[in-house]
């Protein structure tokens, strides 16, 4: 079956710095099913030629190692033009003409981009219901939706609603772009396809779990977007929680879109939303001293570039068990990594054996950039008598396979045009996200509480949140993993 996918929003920055250089390393791979057809929509004025050199050019630069004029000449055949503004009815049905004449009356598998401004996204859908676009009667038909969906609960649910009046949920694919990382669905291959994780993945072995998301960047040229969104909306909502659910979720009994989405709305339920007075004393926000300055910023912003939030899932296997998450901008380094911080052993014999909870044994996984996993574990110093230190394991994906790790878009085009929605985020699981965000920006935006504190640059955000972590009998694990 051919596959015509349309990108809205086609002259927009994620078109040519992820989608379409994701389509061409596939191509180049040769993973791409046969007969695909990009078509590109926005209202710029390009033609065919124009768009494709266009896009030769940022694909050169975002893929300096395997851009290959060659093999670029035969994916750009595949590659159209058409222009349009999204919110004109007659745009959609001149959209709709072409692409049925591209696909020459046979039957195609259609895939909808919207990569456009996420206020368009009511418009594009029911235009493309308008237009009779989202009928399946010549080929299956699929909406990718990027982040953000919404903006809160009660904006995602509207947004939800607006979707299936045009598309069934089996149609839509949300996509949090976490999901098509490599290390991320290893985290599911390391807790299921191994037996030794599974009996001590939980309150009875594990003291707590750090989720920690870092940027050394700042926002840069997104604070018009970044000023009115802030960390909790545009890292917590979507990556934190999704990988807090790959961490705590039971194992489904496929490796199939709704069984795997089921497991992992289980364990959103089990979140208790945070009450306005634990805002207070379960979360942290901070911002970068500089960020008022960025061009696009209000000066007297209170946006959140840091955040900490504790949560606690209630059910038997994480009872009592914190999850702490943390992420910001202008930190120390670039590192997602998760750290399953296990208990400490009962009773410790050696006198120089591990006295704190921090040095009991643990769990790195590093999600990005130094992919791997770290088992944190005590060991006899040769030659010192019984003197104990701290070493590890140290598995490095780059080490252990020569293939260099993929982009995640090109895991979830894929998946996509395969009709496996796994990897993308199911409508309840987005609302439920938005109940555990909510009410922690409500507190923050109407109580103030907690405040919001300036951090410098370059280290691990406001000093409090060490402290705070102190308080809690617990370290923070600040590690800036080596790249080799
Ligand atoms: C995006 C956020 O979803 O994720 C950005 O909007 C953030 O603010 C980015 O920088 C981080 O993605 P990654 O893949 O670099 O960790």
């Amino acid at each position: 079956m051919a596959h015509t996918i349309v990108i809205f929003g086609a002259s927009g920055d994620l078109t040519s710095r992820k989608l379409v250089p994701a389509l061409y390393e596939l191509h180049r791979k040769g993973r791409l099913p046969p007969q695909v057809r990009i078509v590109g929509f926005s209202r710029s004025q390009f033609n065919n030629e124009t768009w494709r050199e266009k896009l030769a050019e940022s694909t050169a630069h975002f893929l300096p190692k395997t851009f290959d004029t060659a093999v670029w000449g035969a994916f750009a055949g595949s590659i159209f033009y058409h222009a349009g503004d999204v919110e004109r009815a007659d745009a959609l049905a001149s959209l709709r003409s072409y692409v049925d004449e591209l696909e020459g009356g046979g039957g195609a598998t259609r895939v909808y981009y919207l990569a456009t401004m996420p206020r368009l996204y009511d418009p594009v859908i029911a235009g493309l219901g308008a237009a009779g676009m989202a009928g399946q009667s010549r080929g299956d038909c699929r909406i990718v939706i990027e982040k953000p969906f919404g903006t809160d609960l009660l904006s995602a649910r509207r947004l939800n609603q607006a979707v299936h009046q045009v598309f069934s949920e089996p149609q839509v694919y949300r996509i949090d772009h976490y999901l098509g990382k490599e290390t991320v669905q290893n985290v599911l291959v390391l807790r299921f396809a191994n037996g030794i994780f599974e009996p001590v993945w939980n309150r009875n072995y594990v003291d707590h779990v750090q989720i920690t998301a870092a940027e050394e960047l700042t926002v840069g040229h997104r604070a018009d977007y970044y000023d009115r969104v802030g960390v909790l909306r545009d890292m917590f909502q979507n990556h934190l929680l999704q990988l807090l659910a790959l961490t705590a979720m039971e194992a489904p009994a496929q490796f199939e879109a709704d069984a795997v989405r089921d497991e992992k709305v289980k364990v959103l339920r089990a979140i208790q939303p945070l009450t306005s007075e634990e805002v207070a004393s379960d979360t942290l926000r901070g911002q970068y001293r500089r960020y008022r300055d960025e061009p696009g910023v209000a000066g007297d912003s209170e946006t959140a570039t840091f955040a900490v939030v504790k949560l606690r899932v209630n059910n038997w296997r994480w009872q009592d068990v914190p999850f702490y998450l943390r992420s910001g901008k202008a930190l120390s380094c670039h590192t997602t990594q998760i750290v399953v911080q296990f208990r400490q052993a009962p009773h410790m014999m050696f006198a120089g054996g591990p006295r704190a909870a921090s040095e009991a044994n643990r769990m790195v996984i590093q999600v990005q950039p130094a992919e791997g996993i770290q088992l944190h574990f005590h060991t006899k110093v040769p030659d010192a008598g019984m003197k104990l230190r701290l070493t590890d394991l140290d598995f490095s994906f780059r080490d252990k396979f020569a293939a260099t790790m993929p982009d995640a878009y090109q895991r979830l085009l894929l998946d996509v045009m395969h009709g496996d929605a796994s990897l993308f985020s199911r409508a309840d699981e987005v609302e439920l996200a938005w109940k555990i965000v909510d009410p922690i920006q409500d507190a923050w935006d109407n109580h103030h509480w907690p405040p919001v504190e300036l951090y410098e640059a370059g280290g691990w955000g406001p000093p409090s949140s060490t402290e705070w972590m102190h308080r809690q009998e617990r370290e923070w694990f600040d590690s800036c993993p080596m790249l080799k």
